[in-house]
Formats: structure tokens, sequence, C-alpha cells
């Protein structure tokens, strides 16, 4: 049987769990593989007690493998944009196909990496860098390679949805759940990555790129994370019938693309509205199949490593093959993909939840809503919160109809000047998906 040499760099969460699924699971693997598998080196800077690598050549050098002229596959799995890219580059110039999970790597430089590659005639696979174990680069690329996505929108992030499950159903502090996610391997080295939005960005600029044959690009992209966000909110939310989760969301329309990641409420009785704790999910609306969701764990380590291993099976079963009959990274061949222009988020349309602290007396409601009125805002639902005894202020949560950005911004900072109005005017877009 052909035996294929797989070197991997980096022996952390991600890297461990490569390693013990691929050694507990070797014989289904090279069937489906029609070879045999095999990690002939791994590179790390200190040992992992989580694997049994007696059998296995170790270096502390990750360039050893990129050169080991044994090897096929070099799989990177250490993370960061510098050394990382030094590292598949000079994987690439020596002849190796590479698997990685780096989405920041290919969100930042994946167009240069690809441009390398190809012409090497080498392979460079990425399933593991978006939405962990789901298989969403491949439906999207593969799966769903007969229609035109109009949008696609997900929960991207495991660890800003496991923060805000927590929050959600247990009332838990923001920081005590993060510490958790860092503890069970689920967040980034620089967790700020996970909880400022810039993770989820790296991963919807691919999957925007995939979807609409785009190059990939972060120039754009709209990015908040969910720092701001209060407990309350997600209570008020609740209360209004909507979950507030954090999503990835590209539409193409005729003003153009949007690409956005941010915290948005969704009706409860949307699909997505459920996906809980580590969970990703990703829904894909196309013009034939209509509306998809594909859902599962989103981060962690043998979850990752089933992605991981599922690119390493790919690469050993094509490689041989002629490269005119692979997958192009990005779905079509990079000469066809086309730059579009990215929609300000100011010109984008949707819902908000806006929450502000206000005067308790008459006339400071119809004050807010002639606001609302003259920018040409038309309001859903409004709570006033029963003022605590002593207090003067009440909290005030208005849901808002589809409207621009810009006149919500206008309306708020109409709103932000009223003495009767206490404090900044907080808002949250609210999306319906295919709810609507
Ligand atoms: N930190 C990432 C997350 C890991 O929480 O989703 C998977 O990409």
């Amino acid at each position: 049987m052909r035996i294929v040499n797989v070197g991997i760099c980096g022996i952390g969460t991600v890297g461990s769990g490569v390693f013990n699924v691929l050694s507990r699971n070797l014989t289904e693997i090279n069937s489906r593989a029609n070879c045999q598998i095999n990690i002939s080196q791994i590179a790390c800077r200190k040992d992992n007690p989580d694997i049994d690598a007696t059998s296995t050549h170790v270096t502390r050098d990750i360039f050893d493998v990129a050169k080991n002229p044994d090897i096929n596959i070099v799989v990177e799995l250490i993370g960061g944009t510098t050394i990382a890219y030094e590292l598949v580059m000079m994987a690439l110039k020596h002849g190796k196909h590479v698997v990685t999970a780096n989405k920041a790597l290919i969100a930042e430089h994946g167009m240069s990496i690809f441009e390398e590659a190809e012409s090497r005639g080498l392979l460079v696979c990425f399933e593991a860098a978006v939405a962990g174990g789901i298989p969403i680069i491949k439906s999207l690329r593969e799966g769903l390679s007969a229609n035109r996505i109009n949008w696609l929108a997900g929960i991207i992030n495991g660890t800003t949805n496991f923060i805000l499950s927590e929050m959600d159903a247990k009332g838990r502090e923001f920081s005590d759940v993060l510490a958790e996610a860092q503890m069970k391997g689920y967040a980034e080295a620089d967790p700020t990555f996970d909880v400022e939005g810039i993770d989820a960005s790296h991963k919807l600029a691919i999957l925007a790129s995939i979807a609409f044959g785009m190059p990939l690009s972060l120039d754009g992209l709209f990015t908040d994370g969910i720092t701001k966000l209060e407990p309350q909110d997600v209570s008020y939310a609740r209360e209004l019938g909507y979950a507030i989760k954090h999503l990835g969301i590209a539409r193409k329309s005729l003003s153009g693309v949007e690409l956005r990641v941010h915290p948005t409420l969704v009706p409860e009785q949307c699909l997505i509205a459920g996906v809980n704790d580590v969970s990703n999910a990703v829904m894909v609306n196309a013009d034939s199949v209509g509306t998809t969701l594909f859902y599962g764990p989103g981060a962690g380590s043998e979850p990752t490593a089933s992605a991981v291993i599922a690119d390493i099976v790919d690469v050993a079963r094509t490689m041989d093959s002629y490269p005119d009959s692979w997958v192009p990274p990005l779905g079509i061949p990079s000469q066809s993909l086309q730059s579009l222009s990215i929609m300000n988020i100011e010109n984008v349309e949707t819902g908000f939840y806006i929450r502000f602290s206000a005067l308790d007396k008459p006339g400071v409601l119809s004050t807010v809503t002639t606001i609302m009125g003259d920018a040409g805002i038309s309001i859903e639902a409004i709570i006033q919160r029963e003022q605590p005894a002593g207090e003067s202020y009440v909290n005030v949560i208005i849901l808002t109809n589809v409207t621009k950005e810009k006149y919500l911004d206008e309306a708020v900072k109409h709103i932000e000047e009223l003495d009767t109005v206490r404090g900044y005017v907080n808002f949250i877009r609210v999306e319906y998906l295919d709810q609507a």
C-alpha cells in the first residue's frame, strides 16, 4: 500500500487531538484514504503528556518538518500569522502539501499561500479553520456547488457562544465563563481574539470568499465583540422573545456585500437561537436548495482534529492525481475570483434593540418616539421597567423595525442629547434570518 508521511507542527490542544484520533482510528482512516498514513515527525516546543509519541521522531524545530525530504504533508497547528506563514511557505517551497487549522493565517495570507501552492502543483486545505468539527468548507465548496448563495449567518466562535449561553442560562459572570473556556481549550492563545470578534471575522472572511467567489480580504468587514454586552440585555431580549447570539453574517445584494460580526438578537423560534455551549451553527441560504443549517462542535481538541484529519485524507487520496481535477481552495480557480464592493455598516439594514435610562416623567417617551418617527424608524415593541424605590430614572427598551443603521445612529444621537436621558443609548442589531 502507498505510504503517505505526515509531519505535525504544534502538539497543543488540536495537535494532540490529531495525533490521538489518527492513532486510534488508523485502520478506518487508511481505508478511506486508500493509503497508509504515517505520522513520521512531530515538532513541538515541549512534550505533551496527552500523547504517546515514543515511536515518532520528535523535533523542537518546526522548520525541520518543512525541510524533511520524507514528508508529504505538513500539518500546521502552531497558530499565529508570522512564524506559521514562514513555515507554510517553506513547506510549499520544499514540495509539501499543507493542512492547517489556522484561520488568521488563511484570512490574512491565504491569497499568497494559494498562489505559491498553485504554482508548485500542491494542495492547501483548511477545513478546521472554520467552525471546528463542522465540514462547512467542503459543504460550501462542493455540496452547494449548484447554487448561487444569497447569505450565510453563523455562530462561528465557540468561546463566545459558550460565554453567552452560560450567562443566559445560569446568570454566570463573563470572566468566570471565559476562564472555563480557556481551561477547556476552546479559547485562542489570546482570548481577546474570541471576545472581540476577531476570530469570527477571520472565519467569516473565509466563508464569504468561498460563498461569493471573491478574493480573501478583511477590508470593510465590520467587527464587534461581546465585551460590551450586559446581562440585563440578555434577559430583556428573552422577555421580548429573542436570544442574543454572536453572529458572523455575509449577504450579497444589489447594493454590495454585507460582511459583519456582532452580537445579534435572533427570534427564539429560529433554530440558531437554540444553539448553545461551544456549538457552532452556520445557516446558508441559496437559490436552489433554500436554507440549510450546519451544526456541531465549534472548538475543542478532537472535534477540530476530525476536520484536520479529513483534510489529511483528502490530500492523501488526491495528491497523486492531476491538479486540474482538484477542488481549488476557494471553490473556483483564483483567476476567476471577483472583488466585490463591501457595504459600509451605516448602509446595512437590520432591526434594532435599544436600551437607555430615562427620567420617569410625562412626555419623555413621546419625545423619544417622535425622534424615532422623524428618523423614519417604526417601533415594534417598548418595555419600560418600573423604577426601584428612590430612583427617578427607568430603563427603557425599544425594538425597532428594519431600518438603515445610519438612520438609527441619527436617532440615537438625538436621544442622547435629551436632558431627560442619562448616559449612552446601547443598541444591538436584530436579524430574523429565515423567520422573516
Ligand atoms: N477559539 C476558537 C473558538 C477555536 O472558540 O471558536 C476554534 O476556532
